[in-house]
Protein backbone atom coordinates (compact mmCIF):
# COMPACT_ATOMS: atom_id res chain seq x y z
CA UNK A 1 0.00 0.00 0.00
CA UNK A 2 1.44 3.62 -0.82
CA UNK A 3 0.05 6.86 0.52
CA UNK A 4 -2.69 8.69 -1.44
CA UNK A 5 -1.46 11.35 -4.00
CA UNK A 6 0.08 14.83 -3.02
CA UNK A 7 -3.16 16.54 -3.06
CA UNK A 8 -4.72 14.67 -0.84
CA UNK A 9 -2.48 14.90 2.06
CA UNK A 10 -2.40 16.81 4.94
CA UNK A 11 -0.14 19.92 5.70
CA UNK A 12 2.37 19.36 8.90
CA UNK A 13 0.07 21.14 10.99
CA UNK A 14 -2.52 19.08 9.84
CA UNK A 15 -1.06 15.81 10.93
CA UNK A 16 -0.62 16.47 14.31
CA UNK A 17 -4.26 17.11 14.63
CA UNK A 18 -5.39 13.57 12.71
CA UNK A 19 -6.73 10.63 14.78
CA UNK A 20 -4.27 8.17 14.46
CA UNK A 21 -1.31 10.66 14.93
CA UNK A 22 1.17 9.93 16.75
CA UNK A 23 0.65 6.08 16.58
CA UNK A 24 0.55 5.42 12.93
CA UNK A 25 2.73 6.79 10.10
CA UNK A 26 1.29 9.58 8.35
CA UNK A 27 2.32 11.52 4.57
CA UNK A 28 1.69 15.18 4.32
CA UNK A 29 3.35 18.35 2.67
CA UNK A 30 5.89 21.02 3.48
CA UNK A 31 7.78 24.27 1.98
CA UNK A 32 10.94 23.50 2.97
CA UNK A 33 11.59 22.48 -0.71
CA UNK A 34 11.20 26.54 -1.79
CA UNK A 35 13.64 27.54 1.14
CA UNK A 36 17.07 28.83 0.12
CA UNK A 37 18.24 26.98 3.06
CA UNK A 38 18.04 23.69 1.27
CA UNK A 39 19.74 24.36 -1.54
CA UNK A 40 22.77 22.17 -2.31
CA UNK A 41 25.28 24.79 -1.46
CA UNK A 42 23.82 26.02 1.24
CA UNK A 43 23.95 22.61 2.87
CA UNK A 44 27.87 22.07 1.29
CA UNK A 45 28.52 25.56 3.31
CA UNK A 46 27.02 24.22 6.62
CA UNK A 47 28.76 20.97 6.34
CA UNK A 48 31.62 23.30 6.49
CA UNK A 49 30.63 25.38 9.34
CA UNK A 50 29.93 21.87 11.41
CA UNK A 51 32.66 19.93 10.02
CA UNK A 52 32.92 17.64 13.17
CA UNK A 53 28.70 17.11 12.80
CA UNK A 54 29.59 15.73 9.64
CA UNK A 55 29.35 11.27 8.56
CA UNK A 56 29.90 10.30 5.36
CA UNK A 57 29.80 6.86 3.89
CA UNK A 58 29.24 4.78 0.36
CA UNK A 59 26.01 5.05 -1.20
CA UNK A 60 25.66 1.35 -1.60
CA UNK A 61 23.86 -0.81 1.65
CA UNK A 62 22.68 -3.75 2.13
CA UNK A 63 19.52 -3.67 3.83
CA UNK A 64 20.54 -5.44 6.90
CA UNK A 65 23.76 -3.72 8.19
CA UNK A 66 24.61 -5.32 11.45
CA UNK A 67 27.65 -3.27 12.54
CA UNK A 68 27.68 0.56 13.11
CA UNK A 69 28.17 3.12 10.87
CA UNK A 70 31.40 5.56 10.23
CA UNK A 71 32.52 8.57 12.77
CA UNK A 72 31.73 11.75 12.66
CA UNK A 73 33.92 14.49 11.99
CA UNK A 74 36.84 12.90 9.85
CA UNK A 75 35.95 14.65 6.10
CA UNK A 76 38.50 17.16 5.26
CA UNK A 77 36.16 18.86 3.27
CA UNK A 78 32.92 18.03 3.33
CA UNK A 79 31.24 20.72 1.37
CA UNK A 80 33.20 19.40 -1.58
CA UNK A 81 31.73 15.78 -0.96
CA UNK A 82 27.70 17.18 -1.70
CA UNK A 83 29.22 19.39 -4.44
CA UNK A 84 30.03 15.93 -6.22
CA UNK A 85 27.29 13.99 -5.14
CA UNK A 86 26.15 13.12 -8.62
CA UNK A 87 29.19 11.15 -9.39
CA UNK A 88 31.23 10.13 -5.52
CA UNK A 89 28.44 6.91 -4.88
CA UNK A 90 28.20 8.54 -1.24
CA UNK A 91 25.81 9.22 1.37
CA UNK A 92 26.32 12.13 3.60
CA UNK A 93 24.50 13.59 6.86
CA UNK A 94 24.84 16.71 8.76
CA UNK A 95 23.99 15.84 12.46
CA UNK A 96 21.69 18.16 14.68
CA UNK A 97 22.36 21.60 12.47
CA UNK A 98 19.85 23.17 15.24
CA UNK A 99 23.42 24.00 16.37
CA UNK A 100 23.57 26.62 13.19
CA UNK A 101 21.03 29.70 14.30
CA UNK A 102 19.75 29.97 10.48
CA UNK A 103 18.94 25.97 10.83
CA UNK A 104 17.42 25.63 14.64
CA UNK A 105 14.91 28.91 13.19
CA UNK A 106 14.05 26.70 9.99
CA UNK A 107 13.35 23.43 12.32
CA UNK A 108 11.43 25.27 15.12
CA UNK A 109 9.15 27.02 12.15
CA UNK A 110 8.26 23.52 11.27
CA UNK A 111 8.12 21.95 14.56
CA UNK A 112 6.18 24.64 16.23
CA UNK A 113 3.28 23.55 13.71
CA UNK A 114 3.60 20.17 14.35
CA UNK A 115 3.30 20.83 17.98
CA UNK A 116 0.19 22.83 17.83
CA UNK A 117 -2.23 20.17 17.44
CA UNK A 118 -0.16 17.52 19.68
CA UNK A 119 0.29 19.78 22.80
CA UNK A 120 -3.07 18.54 23.90
CA UNK A 121 -3.09 15.00 23.59
CA UNK A 122 1.45 14.49 24.07
CA UNK A 123 2.17 17.32 26.28
CA UNK A 124 5.52 19.03 24.93
CA UNK A 125 7.73 18.61 22.28
CA UNK A 126 11.13 17.79 23.86
CA UNK A 127 14.84 17.38 22.52
CA UNK A 128 14.23 18.69 19.28
CA UNK A 129 16.71 18.04 16.82
CA UNK A 130 17.13 18.25 12.58
CA UNK A 131 19.60 16.59 10.51
CA UNK A 132 20.69 17.23 7.06
CA UNK A 133 20.70 14.36 4.69
CA UNK A 134 22.21 14.11 1.35
CA UNK A 135 23.08 11.10 -0.94
CA UNK A 136 24.16 10.13 -4.40
CA UNK A 137 21.52 8.39 -6.58
CA UNK A 138 19.81 5.08 -5.81
CA UNK A 139 21.31 4.92 -2.26
CA UNK A 140 19.94 2.85 0.51
CA UNK A 141 19.19 3.16 3.65
CA UNK A 142 19.57 -0.43 6.11
CA UNK A 143 16.26 -1.29 7.81
CA UNK A 144 16.34 0.52 11.61
CA UNK A 145 14.23 2.30 14.02
CA UNK A 146 14.82 5.04 15.91
CA UNK A 147 13.33 6.10 19.34
CA UNK A 148 12.37 9.47 18.23
CA UNK A 149 9.63 10.58 16.25
CA UNK A 150 10.40 12.06 13.16
CA UNK A 151 9.33 13.71 10.30
CA UNK A 152 11.14 12.95 7.37
CA UNK A 153 10.88 15.83 4.44
CA UNK A 154 12.33 15.05 0.97
CA UNK A 155 13.84 18.52 -0.56
CA UNK A 156 15.21 17.39 -3.94
CA UNK A 157 15.15 13.52 -5.79
CA UNK A 158 12.55 11.06 -4.75
CA UNK A 159 12.87 8.04 -2.44
CA UNK A 160 10.65 4.80 -1.30
CA UNK A 161 10.22 5.24 2.45
CA UNK A 162 8.66 1.68 3.82
CA UNK A 163 7.62 1.75 7.26
CA UNK A 164 7.57 -2.52 8.51
CA UNK A 165 5.87 -3.78 11.86
CA UNK A 166 7.51 -5.90 14.59
CA UNK A 167 5.61 -9.80 14.36
CA UNK A 168 5.20 -9.90 17.90
CA UNK A 169 5.23 -7.72 21.19
CA UNK A 170 7.97 -10.15 21.76
CA UNK A 171 9.76 -9.03 18.51
CA UNK A 172 8.96 -5.57 19.19
CA UNK A 173 10.58 -5.74 22.89
CA UNK A 174 13.64 -7.86 21.89
CA UNK A 175 14.17 -5.38 19.21
CA UNK A 176 13.62 -2.61 21.74
CA UNK A 177 16.55 -4.33 24.58
CA UNK A 178 18.80 -4.49 21.97
CA UNK A 179 18.73 -1.36 21.05
CA UNK A 180 19.27 0.53 24.66
CA UNK A 181 21.77 -2.46 25.13
CA UNK A 182 23.89 -1.11 21.76
CA UNK A 183 22.58 -2.18 19.09
CA UNK A 184 21.43 1.27 17.95
CA UNK A 185 18.49 0.54 16.11
CA UNK A 186 20.00 -2.60 13.89
CA UNK A 187 17.16 -4.57 13.13
CA UNK A 188 18.29 -8.33 12.99
CA UNK A 189 15.95 -9.44 10.32
CA UNK A 190 13.84 -7.70 7.40
CA UNK A 191 10.35 -6.93 9.33
CA UNK A 192 6.87 -7.69 7.33
CA UNK A 193 6.26 -4.31 5.43
CA UNK A 194 3.50 -2.12 6.36
CA UNK A 195 3.02 0.99 4.23
CA UNK A 196 5.43 2.57 1.85
CA UNK A 197 5.42 6.30 0.80
CA UNK A 198 6.61 7.37 -2.40
CA UNK A 199 8.45 10.88 -1.11
CA UNK A 200 9.01 13.90 -3.94
CA UNK A 201 10.13 17.37 -3.30
CA UNK A 202 7.70 19.31 -1.30
CA UNK A 203 6.34 15.65 0.73
CA UNK A 204 7.38 14.16 3.66
CA UNK A 205 6.36 11.10 6.42
CA UNK A 206 6.10 11.18 10.04
CA UNK A 207 7.68 8.10 11.46
CA UNK A 208 6.31 7.20 14.79
CA UNK A 209 9.14 6.30 17.25
CA UNK A 210 10.04 2.32 17.20
CA UNK A 211 8.82 1.80 14.10
CA UNK A 212 11.25 -0.20 11.71
CA UNK A 213 11.73 1.26 8.45
CA UNK A 214 14.30 1.72 5.77
CA UNK A 215 14.98 3.42 2.26
CA UNK A 216 15.35 3.20 -1.46
CA UNK A 217 16.11 6.56 -3.05
CA UNK A 218 15.94 7.13 -6.62
CA UNK A 219 18.52 7.89 -9.44
CA UNK A 220 18.92 11.33 -8.93
CA UNK A 221 20.96 12.81 -6.01
CA UNK A 222 18.83 13.53 -2.31
CA UNK A 223 18.20 16.29 0.00
CA UNK A 224 16.13 15.65 2.80
CA UNK A 225 15.87 17.02 6.27
CA UNK A 226 14.36 14.90 9.37
CA UNK A 227 13.00 16.60 11.91
CA UNK A 228 13.24 14.58 15.35
CA UNK A 229 11.78 14.87 18.85
CA UNK A 230 11.17 13.26 22.00
CA UNK A 231 7.04 13.61 23.83
CA UNK A 232 7.09 13.70 27.58
CA UNK A 233 5.84 10.23 28.20
CA UNK A 234 8.32 9.35 25.03
CA UNK A 235 11.19 10.52 27.18
CA UNK A 236 10.20 8.68 30.51
CA UNK A 237 10.11 5.71 28.75
CA UNK A 238 13.45 5.97 27.03
CA UNK A 239 15.27 6.79 30.03
CA UNK A 240 13.74 3.67 31.83
CA UNK A 241 15.06 1.80 28.81
CA UNK A 242 18.35 3.32 29.56
CA UNK A 243 18.00 2.06 33.34
CA UNK A 244 16.82 -1.04 32.58
CA UNK A 245 19.94 -1.78 30.07
CA UNK A 246 22.09 -0.48 33.08
CA UNK A 247 19.87 -3.72 35.61
CA UNK A 248 20.59 -6.47 32.28
CA UNK A 249 23.68 -5.83 32.69
CA UNK A 250 23.16 -6.42 36.60
CA UNK A 251 21.91 -9.56 35.53
CA UNK A 252 18.65 -8.23 36.56
CA UNK A 253 15.04 -9.13 34.82
CA UNK A 254 14.10 -5.28 35.09
CA UNK A 255 9.77 -4.78 33.75
CA UNK A 256 10.11 -2.92 30.30
CA UNK A 257 8.70 0.77 30.86
CA UNK A 258 3.83 0.74 30.90
CA UNK A 259 3.70 -2.33 32.58
CA UNK A 260 3.63 -1.06 36.25
CA UNK A 261 2.74 2.60 37.55
CA UNK A 262 4.76 1.94 40.53
CA UNK A 263 7.55 0.57 38.89
CA UNK A 264 8.15 2.98 36.53
CA UNK A 265 7.51 6.04 39.20
CA UNK A 266 10.07 4.44 41.20
CA UNK A 267 12.65 3.82 38.13
CA UNK A 268 11.88 7.53 37.29
CA UNK A 269 12.69 8.80 40.76
CA UNK A 270 15.88 7.00 40.91
CA UNK A 271 16.83 8.48 37.61
CA UNK A 272 16.48 11.73 38.69
CA UNK A 273 18.53 11.28 41.73
CA UNK A 274 21.17 9.51 40.00
CA UNK A 275 21.58 12.01 37.23
CA UNK A 276 21.66 14.70 39.86
CA UNK A 277 24.19 12.54 41.50
CA UNK A 278 26.43 12.46 38.01
CA UNK A 279 26.25 8.70 38.27
CA UNK A 280 23.86 8.54 35.23
CA UNK A 281 23.19 9.96 32.04
CA UNK A 282 20.16 10.83 30.36
CA UNK A 283 19.01 8.08 27.89
CA UNK A 284 18.56 10.90 25.48
CA UNK A 285 22.33 11.99 25.92
CA UNK A 286 23.38 8.69 25.24
CA UNK A 287 21.53 8.64 22.32
CA UNK A 288 23.02 11.59 20.96
CA UNK A 289 26.85 10.43 21.88
CA UNK A 290 26.07 7.27 19.82
CA UNK A 291 25.23 9.30 16.82
CA UNK A 292 28.75 10.28 17.36
CA UNK A 293 29.85 6.47 17.07
CA UNK A 294 27.46 5.07 14.29
CA UNK A 295 25.80 8.56 13.01
CA UNK A 296 22.61 7.28 15.09
CA UNK A 297 19.89 5.21 14.18
CA UNK A 298 17.75 8.04 11.77
CA UNK A 299 21.41 9.37 10.86
CA UNK A 300 23.39 6.42 10.02
CA UNK A 301 22.19 6.55 6.48
CA UNK A 302 19.40 8.60 4.65
CA UNK A 303 16.32 8.59 6.77
FE1 LIG B 1 15.08 6.46 10.64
Amino acid sequence: MTHPARQLLPTLEEISSGSEFPRRPAGFTHGLCLDPRMELESIAALAERLPESVVCDTAAQALLVPRGGPPKGVLERPGDVIRNLSTNNSWLTVLNVEDDPAYAEMMDTALDQVQLGMRKREGEMRERAAFILTSSPSSVTPVHFDIEHSLLMQVSGSKRVTIGRFESEAAHRHEVDRYFDGSHGRIESMPPELVSFDLEPGTGVYIPALVPHWVHNDPDVSISITLTYFTDASLRDSRIEDLNSRLRRLHLDPRPPGRSVVADTAKTIAIGALRIGGQLRSGIAQARARRGVDGGTERTNAT
